[in-house]
Parts: structure tokens; sequence; C-alpha cells
């Protein structure tokens, strides 16, 4: 068991607590075990991955896990295969106390808070196990956008998730489309493995006035915390663009980046109008397509997006004619 000591004082069993204990476990064998036995005793297992820190957003995935799901499990663990040289893994949250209090609110049944010597203990750099992984490199998918800002953020992403499912075993793994690159690397590579998990996408929560929920939004002062509303309102107005008729990626994407300009307290990074599934460029806005930002805010990096169904004239027309 880890430091933080088990809110089931005899260690618990595998079956769902109904009296809201959370089972804390830091050892994969033993997170292994317990799921194992869940699936034997004929319960569904629910994943919630997280880096901690939870908020609103984290909370309602496990909500949705434990409403579709006999057994839960949210996983705290900060990857640092993620984090690459300019990013923030030595000043990023840790909050176990605060993040069972909000997974017991969530009804889950156990949090895996694994060590780093447990979670990886092969020295192996992250774009070897990954490149190890899968031969189809997840479709491009992790060198354009987040995977370009960040190299080999995807690679270590991939491989703590994959080592996650393998510790899990067969479930259903609650992922947020406030990532949306994330969730379709992910949902790429359980395809490309044939990995016996079902990803299930979740909408992104946001704050009262649009701002995306993020673990890195308390690291915001005031002011940039009032700036960085630029991001959800430069998406709510390019949606609104859209949905106005502009079916020009060009022109909805300029005044993506023109909004965020009007902040001066903003450094945008990429603002991209792509197919929602693929992240492939679009000639013309038609399906369903994805707006996606990533800019800086004082020293905090932020990312958001919305998505977006476009309806051509065509579709239109079966639509009328099937209605
Ligand atoms: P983390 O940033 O902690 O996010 C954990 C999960 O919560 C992700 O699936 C993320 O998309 C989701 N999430 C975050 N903010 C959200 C919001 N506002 N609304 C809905 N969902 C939200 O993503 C990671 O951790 C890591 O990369 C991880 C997958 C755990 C691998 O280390």
């Amino acid at each position: 068991m880890s430091e933080t000591p088990s809110r089931r004082p005899d260690g618990g069993d595998a079956s769902p607590s109904p009296d809201g204990a959370v089972t804390v476990i830091d050892r994969v064998a033993e997170f292994r075990a317990r799921l194992d036995q869940a699936r034997a005793e004929m319960l569904s297992v629910g994943l919630v991955p997280t880096m901690g820190a939870l908020h609103e957003g984290h909370l309602s995935l496990v909500r949705r896990a434990t409403d579709e799901c006999d057994i839960v499990a949210v996983t705290v663990f900060v990857n640092p295969l993620q984090f690459t040289s300019g990013d923030d893994l030595a000043t990023y949250p840790r909050t176990l106390d605060a993040d069972l209090d909000v997974v017991a609110e969530g009804g889950a049944d156990i949090v895996f808070a694994p060590s780093e010597a447990e979670m990886h203990p092969d020295p192996t750099p992250a774009p070897a196990t990954a490149t190890a992984m899968t031969t189809g490199q997840f479709g491009g998918l992790t060198d354009v956008y987040e995977g370009r800002s960040r190299p080999g953020h995807f690679a270590g992403v991939a491989a703590v998730v994959a080592r996650l499912f393998d510790a899990t075993g067969p479930c259903r793994a609650y992922f947020g489309e406030k990532d949306w690159q994330q969730l379709l690397v992910v949902r790429r590579m359980v395809d490309d493995l044939s990995l016996p998990v079902d990803v299930v996408a979740c909408p992104t929560v946001r704050e009262a006035d649009g701002l995306a929920c993020s673990s890195r939004n308390g690291r915001l002062s005031s002011n940039e915390r009032r700036a960085a509303l630029a991001l959800s309102g430069a998406l709510a107005g390019a949606a609104a663009l859209i949905d106005a008729g502009e079916h020009d990626p060009a022109v909805v994407r300029r005044h993506l980046s023109d909004a965020v300009a009007e902040e001066p307290l903003v450094e945008l990074d990429y603002a991209a109008v792509v197919r929602a599934d693929d992240l492939a460029p679009l000639d013309r806005l038609a399906g369903d397509v994805r707006l996606l930002l990533a800019a800086t805010v004082g020293g905090t990096r932020l990312i958001d997006n919305v998505g977006v169904t476009v309806r051509t004239d065509t579709s239109r027309l079966v639509q009328r004619r099937s209605a």
C-alpha cells in the first residue's frame, strides 16, 4: 500500500464500495490482482488515467465511469516521460490527499498511485519504447500540433498509458476531449495493438466563464486568468462563424489567431482547423471538424479545442428527405 493509508482499514476486496471508501494501491502486481479478481466476479472495470491535481473535468470522467462500470480505478501518476525539456515536471501540482476526496466524491473504488520506479522500472527512453510498441507510429498523429511543440510528448503518453492498460486488463477507459489529440493517439494505439480496452471520450468541462478546467489554471495570476479566456472565446467565435456558413478553413483559422492576438498576455503557439478523427488538413469544411488552440499565458501553456459538425447542402437535403 502507499504512504497514504488505505481508507478501507481491512485492505478491502475487489467488490464495489458502497460506503464510499477508496483503496489506495501503489504496486502494479496488487493493482492487477484486484482487477483480475473483480473480473472473475463478473464485475466490469472502468479506468480513469490522470496525473492528479484533480478538478471538475477529472471528476466528470470518474462520474461517467462509475455510472457505467461496476468497479472504477483512478490512476494518479505524474508521468516524467511525457514532459519535455521546457516543461513543468518539477512544479506540476501533486495533491494526493485532496485527489482522494475527489475520487471518493465521484464514487470510484481504487486509486492507483505508483512510484516512478514502480511505473517505469526499465530505463528505455520513451521514443524507443513507443516505436517498439507500434509500427504504425499512430498514423503520424504524434508529429503534429502538440507533438511538434513538445517532441517526445506522445511517446511518453503512449508508454505510460500502454503500461496502465496492461496492468488494468480488459476495461473501459475514460479520456477527456479537452486533450483531443491525446484521445486520438490513445485510440489509435488501442487499434494498432488490438488492446482489450474500450476508449470512452468525455466532453470538456469548463468554468462558468468558459475557461476549460485544467490542472494548470491554478498557476494563472488574476490578470492571466482573465486573459486566458481569449482561448475559449476565440473557439466559440470561430464555431459561430462556421455555423453562420463559413466553410473556408483558412478564414476560420485566421479568425482564431486574430482573436487570440487581441489579448497581449496570450502568446499563440498554434491555431488549427482539421478533420476531427485524424487531424488531417481540410480544403473545405465538411463533416466533423475540430478547432484546436495552444497558447502560453504568462509562463503557463494552455490548450483547448471544440468540435463542429458541418452539414453540407447535400447532407442537409439527405437529412430533410430522411426526416
Ligand atoms: P491529466 O492532464 O491529469 O488528464 C487526465 C484526463 O482528464 C485526460 O483524459 C484529460 O483529457 C481529462 N481532462 C482534463 N481536463 C479536462 C476537462 N476540462 N474536461 C474533461 N476532461 C478533462 O492527460 C493526462 O493527465 C495524461 O496525459 C495521462 C493520460 C494521465 C497519461 O499520463
